[in-house]
């Protein structure tokens, strides 16, 4: 299934690990933490004891989690890319979160599991086409307990089109050479600034969910749409 694209996915993720984060401050100017911090305090708002983080990369949402969530709360964080994920073990979530190393595609836990299932800035990385991106969603709402929640943070597209050129231009003439510099690697780069552009407007992504078979879907745009952040309920 899509094994060729995540094989790709999975080589470019393996190769920057130690500089992702500093490379995500310095491209959103520190927004990415607000905006994480946002998402996580969302999930402390829905409760429960057990939130799987996937696609979950160096772990800075799964740091927020932690920062956000009651002692009792069980977090897992999820990835199938072993670089990135050890980058947690560093952090001070990595003695607090579970780490699990799997393609979303069929994650490894029963149905109803998760109260609630998170993922930051990597949907665009599921989203192979339309089917498969429906079809992973599918998989994370058969992991959340009924009522549990989905949390979606993601870059979107600004409603105010003079906006949504600048933030084009900006990604077209920023992403690659700041990654460049800092990481060594073209390849990463040039896939992200081309993921950007060309992802889900926030309602589109909006209904996408609804078509996933999630229910009271709703989303709030952060700093003029640049990124946005979608709940949905199982
Ligand atoms: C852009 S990073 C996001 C990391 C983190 N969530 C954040 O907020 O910075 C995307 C992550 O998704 C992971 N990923 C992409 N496709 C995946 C898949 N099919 N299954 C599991 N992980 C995947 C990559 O390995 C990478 O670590």
């Amino acid at each position: 299934m899509n094994r060729s694209a995540d094989n790709g996915i999975q080589e470019i993720f393996s190769k920057i690990p130690k500089t992702y984060d500093l490379i995500n401050h310095i491209l959103t100017f520190g927004l990415d933490i607000l905006w994480r911090k946002k998402a996580a305090k969302l999930a402390r708002k829905h409760g429960g004891e057990r939130w799987l983080d996937v696609c979950s990369g160096t772990g800075d949402m799964a740091g927020s989690l932690y920062k956000a969530a009651l002692p009792k709360t069980r977090i897992v964080a999820l990835d199938f890319c072993l670089p990135m994920l050890k980058e947690i073990e560093r952090k001070p979530q990595g003695k607090r979160v579970s780490l699990c190393v799997s393609n979303c595609n069929a994650l490894p836990f029963a149905d109803n599991t998760f109260d609630v299932v998170t993922i930051s800035f990597a949907t665009r990385n599921l989203n192979i086409d339309r089917e498969t991106l429906l079809r992973r969603f599918g998989e994370f709402r058969r992991v959340l307990k009924p009522g549990g929640k989905f949390i979606n943070l993601e870059t979107s597209q600004p409603l105010a089109k003079w906006f949504r050129e600048a933030f084009h231009w900006y990604i077209a003439l920023m992403v690659k050479p700041i990654g460049y510099i800092f990481s060594g690697s073209k390849t990463a780069y040039a896939y992200l600034s081309y993921t950007i552009p060309r992802f889900f407007p926030a309602q589109e992504l909006e209904k996408i969910l609804y078509q996933a078979g999630f229910k009271k879907v709703d989303f709030s745009q952060l700093t003029f749409g640049i990124s946005a952040i979608h709940t949905a309920v199982k």
